[in-house]
Parts: structure tokens; C-alpha cells; sequence
């Protein structure tokens, strides 16, 4: 079978799990998958269902305190579904629906190309401040199928894949994002979930059990490598989902509000150094350095904007360059 038969194949056969809602049809992945290169295959334990869970259940499985001391990768009892909504299902914003075609594709952050497997570890090293989980693990491939099966999912949904029930898409203000500004917001439309100190509230009193509403910074929220982090990034999550089921910020409100939260601490990434080492492929709202050779631009502006004039410099210095046309803007997470 050349390699897209084989994928299709996959594909045809995670929709059929994903239709009859059980993992009967695991064994056939197993088969299909197996030849030719065995280093791939697909070990039995790891079904769509199970996929499901580890992206809704994150801390339970293999969060921080979870019952097996070596299952514990993630370094925070945030969830995956915790910014996937709905377990990734939910179309728009951080929707999962759609991943699966986008790889394997070009990494700017890492330097080389990344497959899914990859993808989904740095969401485990930066969102859920953690370690990666091994490629051949049961967990990352169960993760994986499970995506796989959104995208199944989407294309089924045809017509209706349009329907967004979200705002429009934000438009970052030509100015400094001001945290100042965000304090009043966040004390208004956000305390009530999240906490006036912001570190949310557990759902039982055991952190395994995750967080009814997860916290947005502190020593459990994700780190400051995480797109999250970048103030664009957590301003169009902001205005598109929250407040959670009445989202109604302006793009002024939910950019000062992302600048207030990303104003205050979190856990920290080592070695942020090494990321996007084109650096000239940095988005312009990394807020860690280091920049481009010769970037004029401060540490604040990088956080917090305004950015028009860093993306313009950034245009100019890479038309230079000749480094391709690969936008910056093109990584997110
Ligand atoms: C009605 C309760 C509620 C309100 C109000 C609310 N959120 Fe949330 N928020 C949630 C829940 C619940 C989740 C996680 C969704 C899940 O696990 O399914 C979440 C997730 C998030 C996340 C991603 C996960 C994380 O912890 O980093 C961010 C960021 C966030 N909210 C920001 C905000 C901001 C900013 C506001 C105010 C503008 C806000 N939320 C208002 C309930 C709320
Ligand atoms: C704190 C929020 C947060 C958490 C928690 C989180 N992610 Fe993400 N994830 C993001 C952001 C932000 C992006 C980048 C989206 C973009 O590029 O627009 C992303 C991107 C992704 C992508 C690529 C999507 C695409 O279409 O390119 C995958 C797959 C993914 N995450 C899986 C996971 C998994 C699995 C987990 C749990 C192990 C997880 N994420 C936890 C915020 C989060």
C-alpha cells in the first residue's frame, strides 16, 4: 500500500470507530498500520476513546499527581480541553477540527519540520509546562488518532463546518496592549470563574480530579513559552470564547485583559534561548528574546505592542534575507 492509501485507509477506519463510538475497530488500525514499517505501529491499547480522554481528562492521566508516579508528564493540572474547548471539537478558535492536514509542516520555533506527535509535545513542554511524552508511547499516538478523527468528524460535517458560533475574529488595536487597562476587566467578566487571584478553582479537592475553571497564571497555569503567553495569541482566544459562554469583549477589552494576565507569574521555560533559531521567523509578540540581529525594538513593545511597526520591520529584514516565505505569523502555539 503506498503511504496515502494507507493513511486514507486509517482515516476511513478511525471514522468507523468514531461512528459506531466504540474501540472495536482499533484491531483493524492495528493491521493497517502494521505493515510495512513496523517502528510505526499502532499498539492496541491506544483507541480514539482513549485519545478523547487524555485530551478531557489531561491531569487525571498523566497530569502532575496522577496515580502512576510514571505517567506523570504534563507539570500542570490544566487540561488539553482546558483551551481545546470541548475537546477540541468546538469549531473556531483552538479547534482541533482541522489539525490533521496541516502536518507535518515547518516549524519556525523548532528549526525543522514537525509531525503531529511533535506538535502535540509542545503543547506538553510550553501549555501544560511539562515534559514530551516518548513517539511511541500509547499516549501520544491515542492522541493523535483522536485528532485524526475530529478531522474525519469535520469533513462529515460539510456545510455546517463554516458555522463558527464565535465573534468575529480579533483585530489587534494600533496601540500598546495596557494591563493597567485589564485589571477592571479581568475583576468584572473574569474573577467570577477564575479568581481574584487568578488560580482558579479545582474541581474536587484532589488536583488530579483538574480544575472546574483552570487557573490563568500562578505556579499550576501554562508557562511563559506557551502561545498562550504571546498577548495576540491569548487576545483572540479571549475575545472568540470568554467570557466562557458569553463572550462579548470588544477587541480593546479583550487585548488589555490578555496583557493583564500575561502580566502576571507563571511558571518559566528553560532554555527559550534556542527557540526560532531563524530568528527573523519570531512572531512579533514573543515576549522573550532574544530578537534579530539589529531589532530596534524593546522588550515591552515585544509583549505588549503596538506591533504594525516590529511586523513591518520584520517584512523588510526577511524579503532581505532571502529567508523564504514562510510567515512568522504562522506558529501559534
Ligand atoms: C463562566 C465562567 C468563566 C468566565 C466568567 C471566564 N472563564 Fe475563562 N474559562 C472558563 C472555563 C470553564 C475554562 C476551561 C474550559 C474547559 O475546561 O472546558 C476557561 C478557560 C480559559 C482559558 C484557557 C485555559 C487557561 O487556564 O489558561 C483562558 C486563557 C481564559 N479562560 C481566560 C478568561 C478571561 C480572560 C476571562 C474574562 C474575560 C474569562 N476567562 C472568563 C470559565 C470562565
Ligand atoms: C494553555 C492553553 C493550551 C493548552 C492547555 C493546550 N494547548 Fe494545544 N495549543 C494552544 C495554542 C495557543 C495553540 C496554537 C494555535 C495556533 O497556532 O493558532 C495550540 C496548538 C495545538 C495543536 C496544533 C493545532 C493546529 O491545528 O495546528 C495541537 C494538535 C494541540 N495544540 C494539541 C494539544 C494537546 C494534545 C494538549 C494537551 C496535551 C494541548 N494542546 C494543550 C494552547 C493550548
Amino acid at each position: 500500500m503506498s503511504p496515502s492509501k494507507t493513511r486514507s485507509t486509517l482515516l476511513a477506519a478511525v471514522a468507523a470507530t468514531a461512528a459506531l463510538g466504540g474501540a472495536v475497530v482499533a484491531g483493524a488500525l492495528v493491521m493497517d498500520r502494521a505493515e510495512p514499517s513496523s517502528a510505526d505501529a499502532i499498539p492496541r491499547e491506544a483507541t480514539v476513546e482513549y485519545g478523547r480522554r487524555l485530551i478531557r481528562e489531561t491531569a487525571a492521566l498523566i497530569g502532575p499527581n496522577a496515580e502512576d508516579p510514571q505517567m506523570r508528564y504534563s507539570g500542570s493540572n490544566l487540561d488539553c480541553a482546558s483551551c481545546h474547548l470541548e475537546t477540541g471539537m468546538k469549531p473556531g478558535t483552538l479547534s482541533l477540527l482541522p489539525s490533521t492536514p496541516r502536518y507535518p509542516r515547518f516549524s519556525g520555533r523548532d528549526g525543522q519540520m514537525q509531525d503531529m506527535r511533535a506538535r502535540i509535545n509542545g503543547c506538553m513542554e510550553r501549555s501544560m509546562h511539562g515534559r514530551t511524552l516518548p513517539r511511541d508511547s500509547v499516549e501520544l499516538i491515542a492522541m493523535e488518532l483522536y485528532v485524526d478523527s475530529l478531522n474525519v468528524r469535520l469533513e462529515a460535517m460539510g456545510e455546517t463546518n463554516s458555522e463558527w458560533d464565535e465573534q468575529p475574529l480579533f483585530e489587534a488595536p494600533e496601540r500598546r496592549a495596557d494591563p493597567e487597562a485589564g485589571r477592571p476587566i479581568y475583576a468584572d467578566r473574569c474573577a467570577v470563574c477564575h479568581g481574584a487571584d487568578g488560580l482558579g478553582l479545582l474541581e474536587t479537592g484532589d488536583p488530579k480530579d483538574g480544575y472546574l475553571f483552570p487557573p490563568l497564571w500562578g505556579p499550576d497555569s501554562y508557562n511563559d513559552g506557551a502561545g498562550m503567553h504571546r498577548v495576540l495569541t491569548a487576545a483572540r482566544f479571549i475575545k472568540a470564547r470568554m467570557p466562557l459562554g458569553q463572550a462579548d469583549l470588544t477587541d480593546d477589552e479583550a487585548y488589555d485583559v490578555a496583557a493583564y494576565m500575561n502580566s502576571q507569574p507563571r511558571p518559566q521555560k528553560a532554555n527559550l534561548e534556542a527557540d526560532y533559531p531563524d530568528r527573523l521567523r519570531k512572531p512579533v509578540d514573543s515576549p522573550y528574546g532574544p530578537y534579530a540581529d539589529g531589532d530596534p525594538f524593546s522588550q515591552d513593545q515585544h509583549k505588549y505592542g503596538p506591533f504594525a511597526e516590529i511586523r513591518e520591520w520584520y517584512r523588510v529584514q526577511r524579503e532581505a534575507a532571502q529567508a523564504g516565505s514562510g510567515s512568522a505569523e504562522d506558529e501559534r502555539g
